[in-house]
């Protein structure tokens, strides 16, 4: 019986696999048991492992679509010398550090009697539907580890985890648990691509060729962080460019500190391992307990950097974000924080709320400084009641004020904080991560609420519930502006205090899975003191996330190039803020601003009290045209025409709807020098047979003159002439035929 199901599903397998190559590609998962592989297809990705004559699960092939006849089988173990056993030179596909593991292991652990020895061999596995599943354990001890693998049909993306499982009496100690090593073929000419930072510099791409030796990038700081974000892609210098050649690229669904190490050992194979940071890590794992990883999900085009973008993209509108995959579109928001900040009160609120809604504004975001006796940043987190002052009759007032004016209503909320000066940590000063007798270091003058404790967890899900079911609220902007220090928790055993870098996270994530549960019309951004918490495992729980505190449009141009590299645009917001910009005294035009801030959910921030009637009348028609193309913004393909980094001083980003009708162009230049000639810019993603008619945006749609096929706007280019300093323009291509 399971062999017959075996084989059919083969023949599932072969069937789909070569309907894929010629049409749309199918995900399939299946297992050949002559050869002792497992097999996943989808979109133009396959990948394979293989276990080898010793039981060893080997990492036989990831790369584009294979044959579906194209057997890769295990090597045999090879021996270099006696330096360099087959252990440390065999692409594992988990590797445990033991038996002479001298690379990145996946998963090290510590038995009370002193053992710290894992050697992994296959048991067994089975492939179903799009996922795999292979049982490891170790050759001696009772430790179980299982491998999960899934495949995105569209994508080709792949998903892996683990759950390591003490099937024995004695607890484990876990010091480093991955998720996965992927593995490439040898290979010189790796370079690496990722994305560091600080507050309001967030998403800068870095690149690097990957060279024998190790690259780390991580977290230690209990969240995902703005200094490293947990993205890689490996591209193949030489061969590859933004829109060709091969790219391996991957990102963890994990908010906590994390590890992403990059190594090319010394015969040459290049190997990426990630998961939890192994760094300050200890999980004691009782007998029976499981410890389950983060998903490491990871991707491979040969369409450069551009196709990688873009299968990123798809991926998490298609499966990660809520209400995939068709996840609402974002509604155009105005924010109150750079116009008031903590001086927020009903009438301040109800004038803002007026005026935004005369742009188009569909929803109203009142941000810090509604509740508790908070004024300033040094008061008030943790007491999350209406401050009476500001707001003597509650928030309903303004919030039907909003309804009226026709949008929903938002509000600003920071959870997991608290400042000493609060009512919450006078009568619970137990509750927040430190130290026993060492000092509570305050960042931004608050503390990080222990969340790994229930009587916690269970407290913030109250409070919100009740904030949310006690007002009509349609959004929560969700803060977190500090990182750990003393990451302590003093009431618990010592041996398991290091586990709160997995149970704050797991309890943060139950928080808002159940918060949203409770009120599923209730939407979410992700902000952490700007982008410091943006990651696949928030945004499966998330709608949108601020990427940076920083709004000058001109600094936004390279942030936001940076982040599409790894998120979606439509989870980007992007604020119009008032200029000169309070982050470099940088002036620019309203227009500059707008068109900067709608290439992603479109945000107004400026403080409208001060705006003209002009003002007005340029933002209501900005507005009204990115209502017009914000579906292909937001849910299209994005193509970087001409980078930021481009030495040109241009950047120029097209964005494709997916039925290929419409098509947005915007370029933004930084200064002309010498009475430059601008090249042509030739666009991309278009269906070269049809015949699209272009026009500036924000005119009317019978204002396009021009008229040309797909292929003409492709491989003649458009003219965009721009003359002075921060100059931008774009334009809206439309579908005639
Ligand atoms: C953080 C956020 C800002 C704002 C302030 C409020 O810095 O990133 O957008 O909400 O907190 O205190």
């Amino acid at each position: 019986m399971a062999d017959s199901m075996v084989r059919f599903g083969r023949f599932l397998a072969v069937f789909l696999g070569t309907a894929a190559c010629a049409t749309t590609a199918r995900a399939a998962a299946s297992f050949d048991p002559a050869h002792r592989t497992f097999r996943l297809d989808g979109g133009n990705v396959s990948y394979i492992v293989a276990v080898n004559d010793q039981g060893m699960l080997q990492a036989a092939y990831w790369g584009a679509r294979l044959a579906p006849d194209d057997n890769v089988v295990s090597q045999a173990p090879r021996e270099l010398s006696s330096v360099d056993p087959s252990t440390s030179i065999e692409a594992q596909e988990y590797p445990g550090w033991g038996g002479g593991l001298y690379t990145e292991p996946t998963l090290k652990v510590a038995y009370p009697d002193g053992v710290r020895d894992v050697v992994l061999h296959y048991v067994s596995g089975h492939a179903e539907g799009d996922g795999v599943t292979v049982e490891l354990a170790d050759i001696r001890r009772p430790l179980r580890v299982t491998l999960h693998y899934t495949i995105d049909p569209e994508t080709g993306i792949v998903g892996r985890s683990a759950t390591i499982r003490n099937t024995g009496r004695a607890p484990i100690r876990i010091d480093q648990a991955s998720s996965a090593a992927w593995s490439l073929p040898v290979g010189s000419d790796y370079r690496l691509h990722y994305l560091t930072g600080r507050w309001a510099a967030e998403w800068t791409l870095q690149e690097r060729p990957v060279t024998a030796g190790s690259t780390v990038i991580e977290s230690r700081r209990g969240s995902t962080s703005h200094q490293a974000n947990p993205w890689f892609a490996i591209d193949r210098q030489g061969l590859s460019t933004e829109e060709a050649g091969p790219v391996w690229f991957g990102a963890l669904a994990w908010s906590g500190s994390w590890r992403i190490s990059v190594d090319r050992d010394p015969v040459g194979d290049v190997r990426i391992v990630g998961g939890f940071n192994p760094f300050d890590f200890a999980y004691r794992l009782k007998a029976g307990e499981t410890l389950d990883t983060p998903v490491f999900y990871a991707g491979f085009s040969d369409h450069g950097m551009g196709g990688a973008s873009r299968l990123m993209h798809a991926f998490q509108l298609n499966a990660i974000l809520p209400g995939a995959p068709t996840p609402p579109l974002r509604p155009v928001l105005y924010n109150s924080w750079e116009a008031t900040e903590f001086a927020v009160d009903e009438k301040g609120q109800m004038a803002l709320a007026e005026k935004a809604a005369r742009i188009g504004v569909e929803r109203f975001v009142m941000d810090d400084g509604w509740f508790g006796a908070r004024n300033s940043d040094h008061a008030g987190l943790g007491d999350w009641t209406v401050n009476r002052t500001k707001f003597p009759n509650g928030l309903k007032p303004l919030i039907d004020k909003v309804h009226g004016l026709g949008m929903s209503f938002g509000l600003w909320v920071e959870p997991e904080m608290v400042n000493p000066d609060s009512d919450l940590y006078r009568a619970h000063p137990d509750w927040v991560i430190n130290m026993k007798d060492r000092p509570r270091s305050e960042q931004r003058n608050q503390l990080v609420l222990d969340l790994a404790r229930k009587d916690v967890r269970d407290h913030i899900l109250a409070m919100l519930d009740d904030l949310v079911s006690r007002n009509d609220i349609q959004f929560l902007k969700w803060d977190h502006n500090r990182n750990w220090t003393e990451p302590g928790q003093p009431g618990v055993d010592p041996a398991d205090q290091q586990r709160l870098y997995v149970d704050y996270v797991r309890n943060l994530y139950w928080i808002i899975g159940e918060l949203r549960k409770r009120h599923p019309k209730l939407e979410i951004e992700s902000c952490s003191g700007g982008g410091g918490r943006v990651d696949l495992g928030i945004m499966a729980l998330t709608d949108e996330v601020w990427p940076s505190d920083n709004t000058d449009p001109y600094d936004r141009l390279t942030i936001q190039g940076g982040f599409t590299h790894a998120y979606a645009p439509g989870t980007m917001m992007a604020w119009v803020t008032d200029s000169p910009s309070w982050a470099n005294n940088r002036t620019t035009s309203l227009e500059y601003r707008f068109l900067s801030s709608m290439q992603g959910g479109l945000g107004i921030g400026a403080n409208l009290n001060k705006w003209t009637d002009a003002d007005f009348a340029d933002a209501a028609r900005m507005v009204a045209a990115y209502k017009e193309v914000r579906g292909t913004v937001q849910r299209g393909a994005l193509y970087r025409l001409v980078r930021p980094d481009d030495a040109s001083g241009r950047v120029a980003n097209l964005y494709v709807s997916n039925d290929k009708r419409q098509a947005v162009l915007f370029a933004f230049l930084h200064s002309s020098t010498e009475l430059d000639v601008l090249p042509r810019i030739g666009l991309a993603g278009l269906d070269p047979a049809r015949r699209y008619r272009v026009r500036p945006i924000g005119t009317a749609a019978d204002a396009g003159q021009e008229v040309h096929s797909g292929a003409f706007w492709m491989a003649r280019g458009i003219d965009l002439p721009m003359k002075g300093d921060f100059q931008a323009t774009a334009r809206i291509l439309e579908a005639v035929n």
